[in-house]
């Protein structure tokens, strides 16, 4: 309940004013770190802003320019206005504030969700400090679709670790208390199943049955509402010919009736004048009536709450109880942010400066850096490198202040982070020679000559290749997942000296990898590492430490087969182990599989996984221990994940072909063994049932402990027995 000095206050207000509490809009004085391109100025808008909040025409804005706007802001409202409601300045702080952190979906290939909410906990800290009460994050959409640019914001392809990381995200940033000067309210994005978007389109349709939203898409959202996060952001997709911003199943009887949330939801940027376009509502006073009756409490950005509230109460298209309840929610949001206490809480120019790119923060950085690489591949044992020989660093993202951080950074800066050759030498190698070879999209005059002349005079050539920044992210929906053309022509061309190749890959999402890519001895996926980048990827090539990441998406064969999962159906004419067969669930040119699956990685150690250990009967009640012993047979220490997955043979409703249930990371000594058990329950075994309730039924299970999603690692089966 709220304290009656808030209750008094909703009495008070008009009903613009209310309209007002539900309006957020982008800050006029906005852009993050202030640059040669965004300078620190305010100017008309910035003061015709702040007459708008004095006026209690607005809730707060996002993505604003730190402390010193916010103060200007908080201070003009809580002297100028009638009511003195304080105001909620939001952002998109997605992998870190200053400090930057690799991009989500890199730091979920950790596989540990407690680095999540470290690095969560940092990002909340700094960005407290600069006066920022609300993240519009985390982002927990399932993508199983590598076209789909922000694949590279959330947690991957599987529920599992998307429930795991949503959750630790949400604790990350809302600390012990959301009233705490460290505290930073999460937002759980998007609602719901953006990453479904058809044929990989952001914004596109997305068309799913409720079982695949209810089994696949929609845990990794409870567990983020579970977890504690006070608000919701809708998505921009429709869902079945119904967009998410007007969807009362989604926004009412799914979050609300069955889930208890008690916090706000708010719209995408301008997502409700959108549902016009979208052929879902007439105008914006139609796009406002229906947004709100929907279940969205705030709207962003467009500006039509304000706008239209207000008449939709009087002619009674919306009822003023509905409207004073979602009030009553924001005003509790922000009174559990301690706003209605100190509205400058948060608001502290010195903290701002104190609080920023600690050393403590960098070296998370560093360490969540080394973390989130994947090892594909490493014949001969190629890595790790011998960092007196000498290197030729070729490609794009060799050298140079740009691509560090990766997309969707407000407020971090590419000039403070450290790029690859400096990483390289900062760990001490002295003869690395770099050339670009290559521009990201576009050929560079010259560059592949002067690679090859680079690649010639050395010993190990390290191919630094991918995606740049602008091509993840938001928007950036690609039809072919490859490396671009310009950049294979370079691979192939430096492949021809004959030199040994490690291939850093630079991406956002999974990528289908070709030609001399795909055929290089050693590929290390180095995603965007944030501001310690160069350091972190010295860390692992030089063997300061063995790489640990596995990979939270399948990287396929082909583009052509995406969108593609591991935990897909077997079909009635399931691909053979052996051989190709004709008239079977494959491609012409493809297996039905991944080039790298879901959870594969490798070490610098020699895993090795002894039988397996499984009970012949699970009791209806009774759970059971599942065992291997690992060894690591090699000369360095390691760490491994050690996954856990079952397959349900036969069911009512037909089951994926494997589902992770389970996985631990394991450090190993070189020689070392550890017996590795897992406990399983009936509950871990449940699906929907025909009748979309949660059930399980008797029968036999496959259960692996591997190393990835196609592995054969130790292999069992168990009856679950009624
Ligand atoms: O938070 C974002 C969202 O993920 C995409 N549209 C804009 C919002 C606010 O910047």
């Amino acid at each position: 309940a709220l304290p009656a000095s808030i209750e008094a206050l909703i009495g008070k207000m008009t009903l613009e004013e209310k309209a007002g509490q539900l309006q957020l809009n982008a800050a006029a004085w906005g852009g993050g770190v202030a640059t040669a391109l965004n300078p620190p100025s305010t100017g008309p808008s910035f003061d015709g802003q702040i007459a708008d909040a004095v006026a209690g025409k607005l809730t707060g804005v996002f993505n604003g320019n730190g402390a010193e706007m916010a103060r200007r802001m908080q201070q003009a409202v809580m002297r100028g206005s009638r009511l003195k409601i304080p105001l909620i300045f939001a952002a998109d702080v997605i992998h870190g504030h200053r400090t930057i952190f690799p991009v989500p979906v890199a730091e979920a290939a950790s596989f540990e969700p407690d680095l999540a909410m470290r690095t969560a906990r940092v990002a909340a800290y700094e960005a407290a400090g600069a006066g920022i009460d609300w993240t519009f994050f985390p982002m927990v959409d399932i993508a199983r679709d590598q076209r789909w640019g922000r694949t590279m914001e959330g947690a991957g392809e599987d529920v599992m670790l998307g429930r795991l990381f949503a959750a630790a995200r949400v604790r990350g940033f809302q600390g012990k208390s959301l009233a705490a000067d460290d505290a930073v309210m999460a937002c759980i994005k998007h609602f719901a199943a953006y990453g479904a978007a058809e044929s990989g389109l952001d914004y596109n349709i997305v068309d799913l049955s409720e079982r695949t939203l209810r089994e696949v898409y929609l845990p990794p959202y409870k567990a983020g509402f579970d977890a504690g996060a006070m608000s919701g952001m809708a998505s921009f997709n429709e869902i079945n010919g119904i967009p998410a911003t007007g969807n009362p199943w989604l926004m009412k009887q799914v979050l609300r009736d069955e889930w208890k949330f008690p916090g706000i939801i708010v719209s995408d940027y301008t997502g409700d004048e959108e549902m016009i376009a979208a052929g879902f509502a007439n105008d914006g006073k139609d796009a406002a009536r229906i947004a709100f009756l929907a279940g969205v409490d705030m709207s962003m950005q467009s500006n039509l709450y304000a706008l239209h509230v207000p008449a939709l109460v009087r002619e009674g298209a919306v009822p003023q109880e509905l409207v004073d309840r979602s009030v009553r929610r924001v005003l509790a949001v922000k009174q559990q942010l301690g706003l209605f206490d100190d509205p400058f809480r948060r608001i502290d120019k010195k903290r701002e400066k104190t609080r920023s790119r600690t050393k403590a923060a960098l070296a998370l950085s560093r360490e969540a850096g080394r973390k989130a690489m994947v090892l594909l591949k490493n014949e001969g044992d190629l890595l790790p490198l011998d960092k007196n020989r000498r290197i030729a660093l070729i490609g794009p993202f060799a050298s140079g202040q740009h691509d560090l951080n990766g997309p969707w950074v407000v407020y971090g800066d590419n000039n403070q982070a450290v790029d690859l050759v400096t990483g390289l030498r900062n760990a001490g190698a002295t003869n690395v020679s770099t050339t670009p070879g290559s521009g990201v999209e576009e050929p560079l005059a010259g560059g592949i000559d002067a690679a090859v002349a680079a690649a010639q005079a050395a010993d190990i050539v390290v191919l630094a290749i991918g995606e740049s920044e602008g091509m993840s992210g938001e928007a950036q929906s690609r039809t072919s997942i490859t490396v671009p053309a310009p950049q294979m022509a370079l691979a192939e061309a430096v492949a021809k000296t004959g030199k040994p190749i490690v291939v850093l890959l630079k991406n956002g999402r999974g990528l289908a990898l070709e030609g001399a890519v795909r055929d290089a001895p050693a590929i290390l996926v180095t995603w965007f590492l944030g501001s310690e980048s160069g350091n972190a990827i010295a860390d692992v090539l030089f063997g300061a430490c063995s790489p640990s990441g596995r990979l939270p998406m399948s990287f396929p064969y082909e583009s052509g087969q995406e969108p593609y999962h591991y935990d897909h159906k077997a079909t009635g004419r399931p691909a053979p182990a052996g051989p190709r067969e004709p008239y079977k669930a494959q491609w012409r040119t493809a297996p039905n599989a991944a080039l790298y699956p879901f959870g594969h990685g490798l070490t610098y150690g020699k895993v090795g996984y002894g039988a397996i250990t499984v009970p012949a009967t699970m009791a209806w009640d009774g759970r059971i221990e599942i065992a291997a012993t690992i060894t690591n047979g090699g000369t360095r220490a390691c760490e491994e994940v050690v996954q856990l997955y079952i397959r349900d043979r036969v069911a009512t409703i037909t089951r994926p072909v494997r589902e992770l249930k389970a996985y631990r990371k394991v450090a190993l000594a070189p020689g070392a063994s550890e017996h590795v058990a897992f406990t399983l329950t009936r509950e871990q075994l449940q699906f929907l049932g025909q009748d979309l309730q949660p059930t399980v039924e008797p029968g036999t299970f496959d259960v692996w402990i591997a190393p990835s999603a196609q592995a054969d690692g130790a292999h069992g089966t168990f009856e679950l027995v009624r």
